[in-house]
């Protein structure tokens, strides 16, 4: 695992054959096409959210099926305003931003020398004999609402920029009712709103996303040992589910990087096809956000140890990735072309516990009994594992289909099938075919399921 910037700075896939196949095999597309599109906004279709369910399933899993001292939470997106000011949204988080009072565009003042200028020919802001730039201002990035039917003050709320504050909003609650006690999390997933400037690199960057967060909170002394132990569990999620080592860095913050909140903060960096960025950030928060919220609730959130007789406010790790930018990670990384006699094939070699479908049902041709038995077999996986039946068109670019939706396994029901009650089973990957009972055929992929597996693109 590289804990070092490799000397490569683009991943193989570009971005626009990324786009383009999302957009081909219905897993992604801009919404609100049909009026012109709004931008940086995306909609998943069947297959994309297939695979979304994978990526937070698979972080559930890691949360909470295989551990015992973390539990769940699904908090309100509206909240109390006064939330948003303890944490330090209100004041603190925004970009600082210029205007041009000729072509009415607004920069962010610290991406000012790759911006580009409204007018023709291209220039960057401020560089055209019409610019005329405003000084830097702050700009929040919170979305503001009304909540109830006065329009006035008192009626205002946000959007929630962060899942975090949910659970510490809710810190005492479960502290009552889950019957933990430091060190023990709460994990959370949901969407997320921020009015970013600048937005784009597909769904690497969005105004509406989610995000999987946990907050892990511990006595203060053991803050650094739990730090440590978070950076290395999801690097290790990253891998165990395919995203090659290589492609991945853990990047610490330098100082004048760090959030208000946080005394040290590494970032999970994936190299996407525009080069090295953020993934994930895993925090350590200190006792901060607890801290602010029982100075301005009045409530006391602190951890009294019954056996120690100590009262202490708990430190938070934190532990915070998007779903969007996982799920475009794992597509990044499984994209792969190449030539199979003497054709090109494009396949998305995920891995199969994120495959939105995990094994395809075909018949060879649509006559001869072959549709009617491969029903069958595909009524028998189904109810165990995700599994598509597909009769139309030649079986070859029945299969090219299912390798660009990255289906692991195809089935394939022929004429011999009736006489032998076998069928043919490729692999995606290695392309190799084998004739198998459909006896103990779903045993059989569940088993393959469970194996470990690893990219065939790894180095
Ligand atoms: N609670 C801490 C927090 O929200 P963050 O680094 O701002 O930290 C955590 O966000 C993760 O959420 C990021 O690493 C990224 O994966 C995802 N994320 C943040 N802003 C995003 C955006 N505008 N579009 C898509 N994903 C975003």
């Amino acid at each position: 695992m590289s804990e070092e910037r490799t000397d490569r700075e683009r991943s193989e896939a570009s971005l626009e054959d990324v786009v383009a196949l999302c957009k081909r095999r219905g897993f992604i597309f801009p919404s609100s096409e049909i009026y012109g599109g709004v931008g940086s906004t995306y909609d998943y279709g069947h297959y994309g959210v297939l695979l979304r369910n994978n990526v937070k399933g698979e972080w559930w899993r890691s949360m909470l099926t295989e551990r015992d001292d973390i539990v769940a939470i699904d908090s309100a997106i509206i909240q109390h305003p006064k939330v948003w000011e303890a944490s330090g949204h209100v004041g603190g988080f925004s970009d600082p931003m210029v205007d041009c009072k000729t072509c009415k565009l607004r920069f962010r003042a610290d991406h000012i020398e790759s911006a580009q200028c409204g007018r023709k020919p291209s220039k960057r802001p401020g560089e055209g004999p019409d610019c005329e730039l405003t000084e830097a201002r702050e700009f929040n990035l919170m979305f503001r609402t009304q909540v109830g039917p006065v329009a006035d003050s008192s009626s205002e709320a946000y959007l929630r920029p962060e899942t975090a504050q949910g659970i510490f909003i809710n810190f005492k609650n479960v502290l009552q009712f889950a019957r933990v006690k430091p060190p023990f999390g709460i994990a959370q997933i949901g969407k997320s709103f921020r009015n970013e400037i600048t937005t784009g690199n597909f769904i690497f960057r969005t105004r509406e996303f989610e995000q999987m967060e946990m907050e892990f909170f511990c006595p203060p002394d053991e803050a650094e040992k739990w730090h440590e132990h978070w950076m290395a569990e999801r690097m290790r999620w990253y891998t165990d589910l395919g995203i090659r080592p290589e492609n991945l860095l853990l990047r610490p913050h330098g100082a004048d990087e760090l959030s208000h909140y946080s005394s040290a903060t590494s970032d999970i960096e994936y190299l996407f096809p525009m080069g090295y960025s953020e993934l994930e950030g895993i925090a350590n928060r200190g006792d901060f956000d607890l801290t602010q919220h029982a100075k301005f609730s009045g409530e006391k959130l602190e951890y009294f140890d019954q056996g120690t007789g100590e009262r202490y406010v708990p430190h938070v790790i934190e532990p915070a990735a998007g779903v969007d930018r996982a799920t475009l990670a794992f597509i990044v990384d499984a994209y792969d072309v190449e030539e199979v006699e003497g054709r090109q094939r494009t396949v998305l070699r995920l891995h199969p516990k994120l495959a939105p479908v995990k094994v395809a049902v075909l018949p060879l041709v649509s006559k001869e009994g072959m549709p009617e038995r491969a029903r069958e077999v595909f009524d028998s996986l189904r109810r165990r594992l995700g599994s598509e039946y597909d009769e139309g068109g030649s079986i070859g670019k029945r299969y090219r289909r299912q390798d660009e939706i990255g289906t692991p396994w195809g089935v394939t029901i022929d004429g011999e099938t009736a006489d032998d009650d076998c069928v043919t089973l490729r692999d995606r990957d290695s392309l190799a075919q084998e004739r198998v009972p459909i006896e103990g055929l779903a045993e059989r992929l569940l088993a393959k399921l469970d194996e470990e597996w690893t990219s065939p693109k790894a180095e």
